[in-house]
């Protein structure tokens, strides 16, 4: 069998993660042909870091690929896939799927903007990307990594064959803010927290409703009804900066809280912060009618480590956001597997190879994005419950 040939669009953070992935996918093989970025020193540097070619335009990465991976800025996503489909390319959209990044003006302030004109605007993107990978018959992968990760998983497994109702799912990811200069302006982000991490619990919490829906009854129970709050904590003038949060985000909140309510009456609560020291905090408590599951994603105690002085562990990666090295820690013995990164990209591989739907779909990804956009209608609301369109 001839290999896949996967061209990467983004040479930075999410790129490295999702090069390492491609490198454990077993059973079909796989070439990471080539990258290409917005600079040309970035991507040299890692088409030469991992042996690849560097493309000085997305045409010509389209051309020697057979799938095209976007690992760049969400307000590129629509565009890069929608033309890396109609050139009859499979394609694998990072989170956010797609989103609304403004009219282009330079007044444009998201935290301001009419949050019914983003959600139909984030709505009408989803469905380009959709129809042009129906059109193309193409497969579209929705590169949420929570669903793949192995405690999301486990709990699928558990809420499936034992025929439960999920009745109530909490879930969370925070830490002490983003690393990306694009984050902190809704232009290039689409948003903040709740955006940019309340995403991941949030397809969890959609995904395993749909599988539990799908087991019992032979349809997916889907979301109904969104109420949320969110918030600019870091930067009301009473927040005491004591250096050890990011503060220097432009139009998007840096606190979201979303309860959403499902066809069948259960519910979900998500959270998202750039509050939270002390590493990431991803975790997922599912509380079912038959059973209770705590999916702890980061930090896990698989292994427990005491250092006694900060600079012993200088070349130690300990753990993703650990704000000190120094005393009690939980290293994450392999962060990348408890991410569930391997998983998904062996579904998207196998889902291109037999020509089939991956796990985590174009569906799934509009009802997140159907969600998160009207939690923020419901949040310029002051937390009304606010109907999701369907
Ligand atoms: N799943 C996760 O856990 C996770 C984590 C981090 C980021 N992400 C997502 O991955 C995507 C990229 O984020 P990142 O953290 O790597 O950002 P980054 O800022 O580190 O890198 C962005 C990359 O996109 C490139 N780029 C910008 N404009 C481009 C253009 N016009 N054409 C081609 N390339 C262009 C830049 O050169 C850069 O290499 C975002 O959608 C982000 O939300 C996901």
């Amino acid at each position: 069998m001839k290999p896949l040939r996967v061209g990467i669009v983004g040479a930075r953070f999410a790129a490295r993660f999702h090069w390492n992935g491609y490198q454990k996918v077993y059973g079909t093989p796989v070439e990471v042909t080539g990258v290409t970025s917005a600079s040309s020193e970035s991507r040299k540097a890692f088409a030469h870091e991992h042996g690849m070619r560097a493309f000085d335009s997305f045409e010509a990465l389209c051309d020697a690929a057979d799938v095209i991976d976007i690992c760049a800025p969400g307000s590129l996503h629509e565009t890069l896939a929608v033309a890396a489909l109609r050139r009859g390319k499979h394609v694998i959209v990072e989170k956010p799927f797609t989103g609304y990044y403004g009219p282009g003006t330079d007044d444009f302030r998201g935290n301001r903007f009419s949050k019914e004109i983003m959600r139909q605007e984030a709505l009408a993107s989803c469905d380009r990307i959709l129809t042009a990978a129906r059109e193309s018959k193409r497969i579209i992968c929705y590169a949420e990594n929570w669903v793949y990760a192995p405690a999301i998983q486990k709990e699928r497994e558990i809420l499936t064959k034992s025929r439960g109702q999920a009745l109530w799912i909490i879930g969370d990811e925070s830490h002490s803010g983003s690393h990306s200069p694009y984050y902190g302006q809704w232009k290039f982000s689409g948003g903040g927290s709740l955006v940019g991490k309340g995403c991941h619990p949030l397809t969890a919490a959609l995904s395993l409703k749909r599988s539990e829906g799908e087991a019992r009854m032979g349809k997916p129970i889907r979301p109904v009804t969104v109420s949320a709050r969110t918030h600019e904590i870091t930067r009301n003038k009473n927040f005491q900066d004591e250096g050890f949060l990011r503060k220097d985000y432009d139009d998007v909140e840096d606190y979201s809280q979303v309860h959403v309510t499902f066809q069948d009456g259960t519910v979900a609560d998500i959270f998202a912060s750039e509050l939270v020291l002390g590493g990431v905090h991803n975790w997922l408590e599912v509380f079912a009618n038959n059973h209770r599951t705590r999916c702890n994603l980061n930090p896990v105690d698989a292994l427990e480590t005491y250092n006694p002085r900060e600079e012993l562990f200088k070349d130690v990666y300990v753990v993703e956001k650990i704000g000190t090295k120094q005393g009690w820690s939980r290293p994450a013995a392999d962060e990348d597997w408890q991410h569930g990164y391997p998983q998904e990209f062996q579904d998207f591989m196998e889902s291109v190879r037999d020509g089939r739907e991956p796990l985590s779909n174009g569906e799934l990804a509009r009802d997140t994005i159907a969600v998160l956009y009207t939690a923020y209608v419901s949040a310029e609301k002051r937390g009304t419950e606010v109907e999701i369109p369907h």
